[in-house]
């Protein structure tokens, strides 16, 4: 009997125990490479990357920690492919599915990556879609354990639009046991189907009316562009968006030994001044590379490694 590919789709569809034993593997792994450790335990597979959307740090941290576990992968853009010809996703998921071993995706609606997923026999990955960024925030919550310790009971603080690295860090705080204070302009709020899951699964979740009430007390501080790729018709005007940026004035309301993060590509100025994400709270770079050894534990794990 073939067993269901393991797909990593949403961090609300994975266990407690499972995210945390693949961040565990993260760390571990990342430990062993600083120690100048080879390990090559995927020889031979073959993860294809399909980008609807622009890319760095997705794209190449994929690339390199594949290479690092001996693997390969091929760079496959969507209109490059006859899915730009209206080739079906479903179609597309068994073809790619007799080539390579996993497949990774960054697009669009979040159906398109459902869709993949459905139809695949190897493990589909979310690199990103219009409604979440699951490997950034098992990014994240490596970042801030490396720095501060378990996640558990801190505080987190997001402010800005209410957009899909905001949905995972929803499912995230739920799904690992912290609290989180969200301040977004009104019409940016949050899907509610994201808010909803996470509070009927513990998550302690709560909106401030301003961004100086979300980060009061703040452990950590979370902010992203206010326009996401692909979203631009939700563009809301500066003015909007500028009483929730993140400058000094609001990191002086966390907690003295708070950390700022941003997913990148930031937007200097407009969501974050130069003087946080340059200054001693923010951890963006580390986050960045944390990208790389996550997904490593992510790959290792959709492959049963
Ligand atoms: N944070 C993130 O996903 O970056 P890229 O868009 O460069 O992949
Ligand atoms: N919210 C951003 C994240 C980029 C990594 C976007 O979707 O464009």
């Amino acid at each position: 009997m073939v067993s269901a590919p393991r797909h990593f789709i949403d961090l609300s569809q994975i266990a407690p125990q499972e995210l945390r034993s693949m961040l565990d593997d993260a760390r571990a792994r990342k430990e062993r490479l600083k120690a100048g450790e080879r390990e090559r335990p995927l020889d031979g597979k073959v993860l294809a990357m399909i980008f609807d959307k622009p890319s760095t740090r997705t794209r190449v941290s994929f690339d390199v920690g594949m290479r690092q576990l001996g693997g390969e992968t091929i760079m496959l853009t969507g209109t490059e492919m006859q899915l730009g010809r209206s080739e079906t996703i479903a179609d597309t998921a068994k073809v790619l599915s007799r080539y390579v071993d996993a497949i990774m995706i960054r697009t669009t609606a979040h159906e398109r990556l459902l869709e993949l997923a459905e139809n695949a026999t190897v493990p589909v990955i979310n690199g990103l879609t219009d409604d979440t960024h699951p490997c950034q925030i098992m990014a994240d919550v490596l970042t801030f354990e490396e720095h501060r310790g378990p996640v558990k009971d801190k505080l987190f603080a997001w402010t800005g639009d209410g957009n899909n690295v905001l949905h995972s860090l929803i499912e995230a705080s739920a799904r690992m046991d912290f609290r989180l204070n969200i301040a977004v302009p009104q019409g940016s709020e949050p899907m509610a189907q994201y808010v909803d899951w996470a509070r009927a699964n513990g998550g302690r979740v709560a909106f401030q009316k301003t961004a100086e009430a979300a980060v009061d007390g703040a452990d950590c501080v979370v902010t992203d562009t206010w326009v996401s790729m692909g979203q631009e018709h939700r563009a809301r005007g500066d003015n909007v968006f500028r009483p929730y940026q993140v400058n000094e004035e609001l990191m002086k309301r966390a907690k003295p030994d708070a950390l700022f993060m941003h997913c990148l590509p930031a937007h200097r100025g407009e969501e974050v001044t130069d003087e946080v994400i340059d200054g001693p709270h923010s951890v963006v770079f580390d986050e960045a590379e944390n990208r790389l050894h996550a997904q490593k534990a992510v790959i290792a794990w959709c492959l049963g490694q």
